[in-house]
């Protein structure tokens, strides 16, 4: 039985982030270049697209590239760069057919040229579609982007447009590059890694962590949808008594 006939649709995470990881182990296993591995994890990026649709979830966050793949070797970092702008395009059509919208996340400014103005253009065509929406996190880390939010809050201190009493973690939410995207409930990682690796910190203050050994370009549909059903299989107390959660009107 597949796992998705388990799934209650009423407690599906409205928002599950990726940290896909493993490529390059994959390849080196078959005696391959770890870039074999990066095209082999197209696949498993379109399969949770599909699962995550599937189950309606709402946003899909994806870790593609941090902040400190930079520092992999040149021809690595090349040949992700123009993974990246093939499967932007040719998923474009795909993804817009499914009413997906794209959001990127993370310094694009550091981006190539050529990457920028065609996430951009993917990213305007998409804008208007209701659907689950897919953010990608590309030269992203959560160091980057908290540093990012208290330049611009001193900044506008400064200006006074706010004062230091307004600062409130909800303002702060609103000077991240996820602003108007709820914190994720779930995120999974594969691989076997247990670590966190710079990502969406932040907000990743009560999510619930789940780590699957697959690595991930052997990761499918009943991989997501599994780790869906342990996410609700586990209760979520947000600091509280497991009583309290259970009989929330106990004074
Ligand atoms: C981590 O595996 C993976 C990456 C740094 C790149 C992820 C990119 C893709 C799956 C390709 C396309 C994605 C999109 C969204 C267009 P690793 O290289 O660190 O693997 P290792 O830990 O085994 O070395």
């Amino acid at each position: 039985m597949s796992c998705i006939d388990k799934i209650d649709k009423s407690r599906v995470p409205k928002h599950v982030a990726i940290i896909m990881d493993g490529n390059g182990r994959w390849a080196a296993k078959r005696g391959n270049k770890r870039t074999y591995g990066h095209q082999q994890g197209v696949e498993s990026v379109r399969s949770v697209i599909r699962a995550a649709a599937e189950v309606e979830v709402s946003f899909l966050t994806l870790y593609a590239f941090s902040t400190e793949n930079w520092n992999r070797p040149k021809y690595e970092v090349d040949a992700l760069m123009t993974l990246m702008v093939n499967v932007i395009k040719s998923e474009a059509a795909d993804l817009n057919s499914n009413n997906v919208r794209l959001v990127v996340i993370g310094d694009k400014n550091s981006l190539p040229k050529r990457v920028r103005s065609e996430v951009d253009r993917i990213v305007d065509n998409l804008k208007d579609n209701t659907g689950l929406t897919v953010v990608m996190a590309l030269s992203y880390s959560s160091h980057w982007e908290i540093i990012n939010a208290v330049k611009s809050i001193a900044s506008d201190v400064k200006k006074e447009k706010i004062g230091v009493e307004d600062i409130s973690r909800e303002l702060f939410d609103s000077y991240l590059s996820t602003a108007k995207i709820p914190d994720p409930e779930l995120m999974i990682r594969t691989s076997g890694e247990a670590r966190l690796s710079n990502f969406l910190l932040w907000q990743m203050a009560y999510t619930e962590l789940s780590f699957s050994p697959t690595l991930w370009p052997d990761f499918r549909e009943e991989d997501f949808f599994q780790a869906i059903c342990d996410y609700q299989s586990r209760e979520r107390r947000f600091g509280m008594t497991s009583e309290q959660i259970q009989k929330p009107n106990l004074k």
